[in-house]
């Protein structure tokens, strides 16, 4: 099974067009050791067939960068034949909109909560009616497995994770099971796994037993600090208020890691421009690299 790395920033993307961050600043003035990122997706397949794991508004760069998921085997095509949503946010299902023309239906993996704000608060799918239209199908956030006809050899796990849907859902506020997952994605052969959750403000018992199971975790690396993107000025949330648990402090990311086997390759995805982990010359990238975690790049493959 591989997963490719399609977008590895957080919502804005890097550099963000409106952002004077250390981190954006920098990578405009040619000054940081970095690379420009896109917003939050990933594909997965075993063969030539791929599921697109949330449709990032930078979708279509994404696939230009990729030119093997155009197979071109008939005038429209695409080696993407199925979609799967972790959330309802807008860096992950805006690119639904470029996907408008597809030849046939999207088989479109989501839960009931994530489908109500996409047909309500952000009615994407209603609009997609127009054109395409998506043959939805249910994600129950039960850790059951499920599998995707259309990408043969993958088996998924759904669990619901603390976060935050998007600010148009009703459960903004009070976030539901459902509102976000973490994918459990394995190959059915092999049984290996890796574990992707790129929005997570918390670790329950059950996400943890499988983040000891997987041979990979690709998980929350959007903050390293819970006060980021207060110190900088650019607002009054921490990570934890918008649903993202922080790298660094008592209880971060990088405490769970640690924790992890040695053998588990430990990657974090998702990741805000405001993160020093971006630059490669950071203390932060230093300890990075000493605690054996790596920070996801675009075009990155991730073979299980
Ligand atoms: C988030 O995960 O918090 C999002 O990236 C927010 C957004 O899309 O603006
Ligand atoms: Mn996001
Ligand atoms: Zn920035």
């Amino acid at each position: 099974m591989k997963i490719r790395v399609l977008g590895s920033a957080a919502g804005g993307g890097f550099p963000q067009w409106n952002c004077n961050c250390p981190n954006c600043k920098g990578y405009r003035a040619g000054t940081l050791q970095t690379r420009a990122r896109t917003q939050s997706s990933i594909a997965v397949g075993t063969g030539s067939s791929w599921a697109l794991v949330n449709a990032s508004p930078d979708v279509l760069a994404q696939l230009q960068s990729n030119p093997d998921l155009q197979p071109g085997r008939a005038i429209r095509d695409s080696a993407i034949t199925a979609i799967v949503l972790v959330d309802g946010q807008v860096d992950h299902t805006t690119g639904l909109y470029m996907l408008r023309e597809s030849v046939r239906p999207w088989p479109l993996w989501c839960t009931d909560s994530t489908f109500a704000d996409l047909t309500r608060g952000n009615p994407v799918l209603g609009v997609l009616s127009f054109f395409c239209g998506v043959d939805r199908r249910r994600i129950d956030p039960d850790g059951s497995a499920f599998a995707i006809d259309a990408v043969p050899g993958v088996r998924w796990h759904a669990l619901p994770v603390a976060s935050k849907p998007a600010p148009y859902s009703p459960n903004r506020e009070s976030p539901m099971p459902g509102d976000n997952l973490a994918l459990v994605i394995e190959d059915a052969e092999s049984g290996r796994s890796v574990v992707y959750a790129p929005g997570l403000s918390a670790i329950d018992d059950r996400l943890w037993r499988a983040m000891q199971g997987a041979a990979c975790v690709l998980v929350d690396g959007t903050f390293w600090t819970d006060d980021e993107m207060i110190r900088l000025g650019i607002s009054a949330k921490r990570a934890r208020d918008i649903g993202h648990l922080p790298q660094s402090g008592a209880g971060g990311m990088l405490e769970w890691l640690a924790r992890l086997p040695a053998a588990t390759r430990k990657i974090l995805i998702h990741i805000n421009n405001t993160n020093p982990i971006l630059n490669e010359t950071s203390a932060e990238a230093a300890e990075l690299a000493r605690r054996g975690v790596e920070v996801a790049r675009d075009g990155m493959e991730i073979a299980v």
